[in-house]
């Protein structure tokens, strides 16, 4: 019979001494005072120490055999340490247990990586083939109930703003325009496929239409694209959608959200209403539509300065309706030249032609570029961009989304700098909060030549702007709200179209889709908002990006149980694996041979 636990690891403080107490976990560390061992006994919990003593009936025979990240459980005495034995570190570190009765339940191999914190140095993919181990590590487990905590507070909110939690299919309809989706064979129609959700986006639309006016779920979608520390295939959102709303109600609404969750998880007060700013205004004075507002260095606009300049690479893209941006980073001078080829190949990776820059040191300005600036130009921008010095000034000159971005880049490889050189710290505490509003509804795609939908094509205009529709769609401004926090993305979404003549010009005449096309991928939709859908609008976040932020991690990979890797396989299990010739045949497919360079199966190595 297993002993049963008392008290967890955690428990026990000097008012306990004297009494008898059992303790279950595994062992954490082992060390031996000559024949007596100190034994860290861990759980979910937290650690206490116990004193075996092989002076103790029964317990000799047992020592020798206990190791490392084996399970145990143990009956003994709770003893208080003396003054200098004391462990402030430990909240258990007041007391130790003195075991009379030991039972070993299970002896653990030498695990393959430390199982402290050290293991963040070793490679991901052998942490992820244990994960199991992995997640034993004290920073781990805390994650999983930081996550728990923040779906906790969700909930809590939802539930209590009158929302309801429905579930939508995870298997849906595949598209032919569906590039990103992962398909799933229908054995019992065949040569017809499923789509994994890449979000509930079409199915909470119509749970408005039938009645159920607020509706929430944690939703598992499904994106077949490429990874990042911020992207998984899989993730989770938390989706809404309302009824009779506007989008100064959806502020209010995830305001609060925001707020309850942070006060709930982190003991944390935010101020509200959160700032607002329009897409263009982000992209001009940060160069990107998720500003991290916890520094500045933004960017600064130097047409007025260029704009006859006889420096042909600022004034040239200036005449033909381009932008010369600028930025200042303060204390950067001392960049060495490697940093600066590296900041080099990422403004040419995103179709820079160049970096310009200026060095204000040793009393000077040093650059390859100041030979071709008037004394003028060089005045006016000391001036505009209080050059002091120490500072390093860079410039981008193209189409204006270009040049912003490429700056808007360069900012936050440059900030980076900067904190590494403690000449700037971006405070992980402070949480700066942004509504990015008033982006354009459509985008001109040159290689299609046609606009495409910048979110998605259900987001409705903006009211005023709805006759520029078919004229000038590039002017119309779509109801879309994006929630920014410390530059990320943590969600977005929009007021919706929800009259059915509307959506159809939007399809066929702006977005010119084939009306054919419409009515196989959308007729359902239109035929819905035919028979009296309500206004609606929502939002969804990623939950994996939240929780990121509130553990203060870097990669969502940190805050998922099971993640995958950059290529997409779960290494614990092997998943993606290869199908048999059976499995195959019964769902009516034909696997053409895998390329000699494609990766190898993801089979577990133990
Ligand atoms: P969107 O595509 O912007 O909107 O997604 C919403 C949020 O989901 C998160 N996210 C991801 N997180 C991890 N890995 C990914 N691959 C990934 N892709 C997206 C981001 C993003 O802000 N249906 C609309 C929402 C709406 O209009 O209501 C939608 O899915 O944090
Ligand atoms: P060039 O006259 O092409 O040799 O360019 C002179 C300097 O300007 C070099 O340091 C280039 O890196 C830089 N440069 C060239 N084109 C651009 C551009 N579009 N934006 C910013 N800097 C540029």
């Amino acid at each position: 019979m297993m002993m049963k636990r008392t008290h967890h690891c955690n428990a026990l403080r000097p008012a306990n001494q004297g009494e008898t107490v059992s303790l279950t976990g595994w062992v954490d560390s082992v060390r031996d005072h000559g024949g007596i061992l100190f034994v860290d006994l861990r759980d979910r919990e937290g650690r206490t120490q116990l004193l075996l003593d092989p002076a103790h009936t029964g317990l000799a025979a047992l020592l020798p055999r206990i190791k490392p990240e084996s399970v145990i459980a143990v009956i003994g005495e709770v003893v208080a340490r003396p003054g200098e034995t004391v462990n402030s570190k430990l909240a258990t570190g007041g007391i130790e247990v003195a075991v009379t009765q030991l039972e070993i339940l299970n002896i653990s191999k030498t695990p393959p990586f430390p199982m402290d914190e050290t293991a963040d140095r070793v490679s991901e993919d052998l942490r992820m083939t244990y994960r199991y181990l992995d997640l034993r590590r004290e920073s781990n487990l805390q994650m999983l109930k930081l996550r728990h905590a923040t779906t906790r507070a969700i909930r809590n909110y939802m539930d209590a703003e009158q929302f309801i939690e429905v579930e939508t299919p995870m298997l849906f309809k595949s598209t032919p325009e569906g590039a990103r989706e992962f398909l799933v064979p229908s054995r019992m129609n065949p040569g017809h496929f499923y789509a994994l959700p890449q979000s509930p986006q079409q199915y909470k639309q119509m749970l408005m239409v039938g009645g159920v006016e607020r509706y929430y779920q944690l939703a598992r979608c499904f994106r077949d694209e490429d990874l990042r520390a911020d992207r998984q295939p899989e993730f989770t959102q938390l989706d809404i959608e309302l009824s009779f709303i506007d989008r100064e109600d959806m502020y209010a609404l995830i305001e609060g959200l925001m707020q309850r969750v942070w006060n709930e998880v982190l003991n944390v007060r935010l101020e509200a209403p959160f700032p607002r700013m329009s897409y263009n205004d982000a992209m001009n004075r940060f160069g990107v539509d998720k500003p991290d507002l916890r520094y500045g260095m933004e960017l600064v606009d130097c047409a007025q300065i260029f704009r006859n300049s006889e420096f042909k690479v600022f004034s040239a893209p200036l005449s033909s309706g381009g932008a010369v941006k600028a930025i200042n980073a303060k204390g950067l001078a001392d960049l060495t030249q490697g940093e600066l080829r590296n900041l080099e190949d990422v403004a040419k990776s995103l179709g820079a032609k160049g970096l310009a820059f200026i060095k204000c040191e040793n009393g000077g300005w040093k650059s390859p570029i100041l030979k071709f600036l008037s004394e003028t130009e060089q005045t006016e921008l000391k001036e505009t961009l209080q050059v002091e010095e120490g500072d390093i000034i860079f410039f981008a000159a193209a189409e204006w989304e270009r040049a912003c971005t490429i700056l808007g880049r360069i900012r936050l490889d440059a900030a980076q700098l900067l904190v590494a050189r403690g000449k700037l710290s971006i405070d992980p505490d402070v949480f700066k909060f942004l509504w990015v509003v008033d982006f354009p509804l459509m985008s001109y795609e040159e290689d299609e030549k046609r606009f495409v939908a910048t979110h998605h094509p259900f987001t409705s205009p903006v009211e005023e702007d709805i006759p520029l529709l078919e004229s000038a769609p590039q002017k119309v401004r779509g109801q879309h709200y994006d929630l920014v926090l410390n530059g990320v993305e943590l969600g977005g979404g929009s007021i919706r179209i929800h009259q059915p003549d509307l959506q159809k010009k939007v399809f066929e005449d702006v977005l010119k889709i084939p009306a054919d096309v419409v009515e196989s991928r959308f007729g359902y939709m239109l035929r819905a908002f035919s028979y009296g859908a309500p206004p609606h609008g929502g939002i969804a976040f990623g939950l994996d990006r939240m929780v990121t932020v509130l553990a203060k991690r870097s990669s969502i990979r940190d805050v998922i149980a099971f993640p995958k890797n950059q290529r997409g396989q779960e290494m614990m299990t092997g998943s993606p694996g290869v199908a048999t010739a059976k499995q195959l045949e019964a769902l009516h497919v034909r696997v053409v041979a895998p390329k000699a360079d494609s990766p190898a199966d993801a089979s577990p190595t133990a």
